[in-house]
C-alpha cells in the first residue's frame, strides 16, 4: 500500500438534504475505508464539501423562493450536520463557493487557455423563448434515449446514469417554463476529449483493469463505443465560477468542470487551516507526491464518467497533477423495492432518521454496511432493518460483550483477570482474532465492505460460542481458576471487536471502549498479535450498545413512508401540469383524412366479461352505428344516453370482444387519469364536420 493516502468522497450538490442512499453510495464506505487506514497507522486525508454551483443549485432556488447563495448556505450547514452525527469522518468540509475555490477552478480553466488547450466554439444551445435564457444541463429535461425515463435532464439521465448532451434528449422541454425550446448560436470553450481518448484508453483499459467491473465496464464503454467528442466546459448562467477570459461575460465554468477540482482546493483550505499552506500539495502534485500518494474517489454510479474520464482529462491536460488510483463507484440503494426519489419524498433522510431513532447512527450504518450496493442495485427494507438490529447488532455482538462484561464485574469485581489456567481453545480464539483482522483488512483494501463486516461479524460469533461451549457460569464454583483464563480471553476479543468494528461502527466502539478501559484503536497491535487489555486492569460502567427495535417502530416507519409519498403524489397531482409534450408534426393532408363528426350517443350496454367496455349505439348523422369504448370505468351505461360526443367516423371497424366497433368516440384524459368526453353541442345536430 501507498506511504500516503488522498481519499475524496464525492461533493454532493448543496440542493437538499442528503439520505440513505448517498451514505451507502459514496460517504459510508468512504468513511469505513479512511478509518480502517487511520487505524493501521498510515498517513491519510479525507477530503469532502458541498458542491455549490450548476443548474441543480439555481432550480432549487426558484422552487423555494430563494436566492442560490441562501440554497446553498442552508444545506451546505445541514448536508454537513448529518455527516458528523452519523460519524463520516472528513479532515475537511470545504465548499465551492470559497473565493480560493473560484481561484483554482478559474487557475485552471486560464491555464487551459492559454495554452490553447480549449476549442473556442459557436454552436447552437437550446434556449427558452419564454424565460428569455439558454437552457444550460438540467434546464433542459427530455426522455431518455437509452431508457426512456421521461425526466431525464440534459446532461444526465439520473434514471439509468447514461451521461447525455440536451441534444440527446427526445421531446426537449424547458424546465424553466416547460416551453418547446429553441436553437439559438452561444460561444464556448471545449475540451477537446478526443484528444485525450488514447491516454484515457492507456490509463483505464490498460492500467486499470483493477476497478470494480461496474466502473471499468462504463468506462469502456464509453471509449470503445462511438469514442470521446468535444465537451463544453462553460455555461450561460449567471450562478458560478465566472469564465475568466475576455468576452465571456453572462457565462460561468461548467459545473463539472469546477466541481472535481473543490477536491483540491478542500486540501488547500485543509492545509492553510492547519498552518502549513504548502502541505496540500504532497497529496495532488506528481513531483511532491514522488509516487507515494495514491488518489482513492468514492462516488456514486451516476459519477463514473466524469471521475474515471473527464477530471482524468482535465488533470492530464494540467499536466502537474497525479490521477485517481482508484474510483470505488457503488451501484445504487433502492427503498422498499423502489428508487429512492426525492420529488416523491421516497427516501429515509438522515436528519429524520435521528430524530425517530436516537443515538442510533451506528445501526443504520451497520445496515448501510451490510446491504450496500457494491455490486449491483440493492434494496433497503425496514423490516431487514429491524431483523439486522436484533439479530445480529444485538444478538450477537451485544450479546456476547455483554455477557463477557456482566461476567466479570460478578466475578473479578470489574477488573480485567490473571490468566490463571490457560487452554488450547483460548489460543484458537486468540488466533482467530488476527486471521480476522487480516482477512478483514484484505477485503477493505479491495473495497468489498459488506465482506468485511461479515468476518468480523463472524469473530463475535465465535466468541459466543466460546462462551456457550465453556460455560465458565457453571465452573465458577468449581475451576475459578479456569474462569479466569475463560474470561480474560473473551475480554481480549471484545477489545479486538471494539478495534475491527470501529471502521463500521464508531460509536459503538467508542462506548465499548469507555467499558473496557482502552484508549485507541490499532488495527496493527491485531495483526501482530499484540495483547490489548492486561490484568488488573480495571473495567467502566457496563452500558447496553444497541437496543431491541420492535415491529410496531418498524410497522410506524413503513407507514409514515407510504403516507408522506401518497401526499406528495397527491400535491403534484392536484400543481403539476399534466400537459404531455406536443408530438411530431404532421402535414394538412395528414389532418384531413380524420372524418370527425358530431354525434349523439344512443344506447349503451356493458360489454359481458370486460371490465372496461361499453357497447354503445350512435347516431353520426350518416348512419346509427355500433362503437365499442373503453370507458366503463368512468361511466354507468344509464348516464350517457343521449351525450354530445365527438366521433372519429372512418377508422377503419376492429373487432373489440367479438363485437366490431365502427369508429372511436374522442375523450380527453383529465389530470386525475379519469376520461371525459370532447362535448359536441347542443346546437349542431349530428353528422357536422370538426375541423
Ligand atoms: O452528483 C453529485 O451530487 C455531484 N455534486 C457530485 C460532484 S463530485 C465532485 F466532482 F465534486
Ligand atoms: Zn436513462
Amino acid at each position: 500500500m501507498n506511504k500516503r493516502n488522498t481519499v475524496t468522497a464525492a461533493l454532493p450538490y448543496a440542493n437538499g438534504p442528503v439520505h440513505i442512499g448517498h451514505l451507502a453510495g459514496a460517504y459510508l464506505p468512504a468513511d469505513i475505508y479512511v478509518r480502517y487506514l487511520r487505524s493501521l497507522g498510515k498517513e491519510v486525508l479525507f477530503i469532502c464539501g458541498t458542491d455549490e454551483h450548476g443548474v441543480a443549485i439555481t432550480l432549487k432556488a426558484r422552487k423555494e423562493g430563494l436566492t442560490s447563495q441562501q440554497v446553498v448556505d442552508k444545506y451546505h450547514l445541514q448536508i454537513r450536520e448529518s455527516f458528523q452525527q452519523f460519524g463520516i469522518s472528513f479532515d475537511v468540509f470545504s465548499r465551492t463557493t470559497h473565493d480560493l475555490h473560484h481561484q483554482t477552478a478559474a487557475g485552471f480553466f486560464r491555464k487551459f487557455y492559454d495554452e490553447g488547450k480549449f476549442i473556442e466554439k459557436e454552436t447552437d444551445q437550446y434556449f427558452d423563448p419564454e424565460a428569455g435564457q439558454f437552457l444550460a444541463d438540467r434546464y433542459i429535461i427530455g426522455t431518455c434515449p437509452k431508457c426512456d425515463f421521461d425526466k431525464a435532464y440534459g446532461d444526465q439521465c439520473e434514471s439509468c446514469g447514461t451521461s447525455l448532451s440536451p441534444s440527446d434528449l427526445k421531446s426537449p422541454r424547458s424546465a424553466l417554463s416547460g416551453a418547446t425550446p429553441i436553437l439559438k448560436p452561444t460561444k464556448h470553450w471545449f475540451l477537446p476529449l478526443d484528444q485525450y481518448q488514447k491516454a484515457l484508453e492507456h490509463y483505464v483499459l490498460d492500467n486499470h483493469q483493477d476497478w470494480k467491473p461496474n466502473v471499468y465496464g462504463q468506462c469502456k464503454s464509453w471509449l470503445i463505443g462511438d469514442g470521446l467528442q468535444p465537451r463544453s466546459m462553460t455555461r450561460d448562467l449567471d450562478w458560478g465560477v465566472k469564465v475568466p477570459v475576455e468576452g465571456a461575460d453572462g457565462k460561468v465554468l461548467y459545473v463539472w468542470f469546477d466541481a472535481p477540482l473543490g477536491y483540491i482546493t478542500a486540501t488547500k483550505e485543509w492545509a492553510i487551516q492547519k498552518g502549513d499552506p504548502d502541505a496540500w500539495k504532497k497529496y495532488w502534485l506528481k513531483e511532491e507526491a514522488n509516487g507515494e500518494t495514491s488518489l482513492v474517489c468514492f462516488i456514486g454510479k451516476d459519477n463514473i464518467v466524469f471521475h474515471c474520464l473527464i477530471f482524468p482529462a482535465i488533470l492530464m491536460g494540467h499536466g502537474d497533477y497525479i490521477l485517481p488510483d482508484q474510483v470505488p463507484a457503488n451501484e445504487f440503494l433502492n427503498l422498499e423495492g423502489q428508487k429512492i426519489s426525492t420529488s416523491r419524498d421516497w427516501a429515509v433522510w438522515l436528519h429524520t432518521y435521528l430524530e425517530e431513532f436516537p443515538g442510533q447512527a451506528d445501526v443504520l450504518r451497520f445496515v448501510l454496511a451490510s446491504t450496500m450496493p457494491e455490486t449491483k442495485d440493492n434494496d433497503f427494507t425496514w423490516k431487514d432493518f429491524q431483523a439486522r438490529n436484533n439479530n445480529e447488532l444485538l444478538a450477537i455482538y451485544g450479546n456476547f460483550v455483554n455477557r463477557v462484561l456482566v461476567l466479570t464485574e460478578k466475578y473479578f469485581h470489574r477488573q480485567v483477570p490473571e490468566n490463571l489456567k490457560p487452554e488450547a481453545q483460548d489460543d484458537h480464539l486468540r488466533q482467530l482474532i488476527r486471521v480476522t483482522a487480516e482477512n478483514a483488512g484484505k477485503s477493505i483494501e479491495q473495497y468489498r465492505f459488506r465482506e468485511a463486516l461479515a468476518t468480523v461479524m463472524d469473530l463475535a460469533r465465535a466468541g459466543n460460542k466460546y462462551l456457550a461451549d465453556l460455560e465458565p457460569w457453571k465452573l465458577w464454583k468449581s475451576d475459578p481458576d479456569r474462569v479466569a483464563s475463560i474470561l480474560l480471553t473473551a475480554l481480549e476479543v471484545s477489545s479486538a471487536l471494539s478495534v475491527l468494528f470501529e471502521p463500521f461502527l464508531p460509536e459503538t466502539s467508542h462506548k465499548l471502549n469507555q467499558m473496557l478501559g482502552i484508549a485507541r484503536f490499532n488495527w496493527n497491535d491485531l495483526l501482530h498479535a499484540k495483547t490489548l487489555v492486561f490484568p488488573g486492569h480495571p473495567l467502566g460502567e457496563i452500558a447496553l450498545m444497541f437496543q431491541k427495535i420492535e415491529d410496531d417502530t418498524i410497522q410506524a416507519q413503513i407507514r409514515k413512508l407510504e403516507a408522506r409519498s401518497a401526499e406528495i403524489q397527491q400535491e403534484q397531482g392536484l400543481t403539476k401540469s399534466v400537459v404531455q409534450p406536443q408530438k411530431d408534426l404532421i402535414d394538412f393532408e395528414s389532418f384531413s383524412k380524420m372524418d370527425i363528426r358530431t354525434a349523439k350517443i344512443l344506447e349503451a350496454i356493458k360489454v359481458p366479461k370486460a371490465d372496461k367496455l361499453l357497447q354503445l349505439k350512435v347516431d353520426t348523422g350518416l348512419d346509427q352505428r355500433t362503437i365499442v369504448s373503453g370507458i366503463a370505468e368512468y361511466f354507468k351505461p344509464e348516464e350517457i344516453i343521449g351525450q354530445e360526443v365527438l366521433v372519429l367516423v372512418n377508422l377503419a371497424p376492429r373487432k373489440l370482444k367479438g363485437i366490431e366497433s365502427q369508429g372511436m368516440i374522442l375523450m380527453a384524459e383529465g389530470p386525475d387519469g379519469r376520461l371525459y368526453f370532447v362535448k359536441g353541442s347542443a346546437e349542431i345536430p349530428s353528422g357536422m364536420s370538426v375541423r
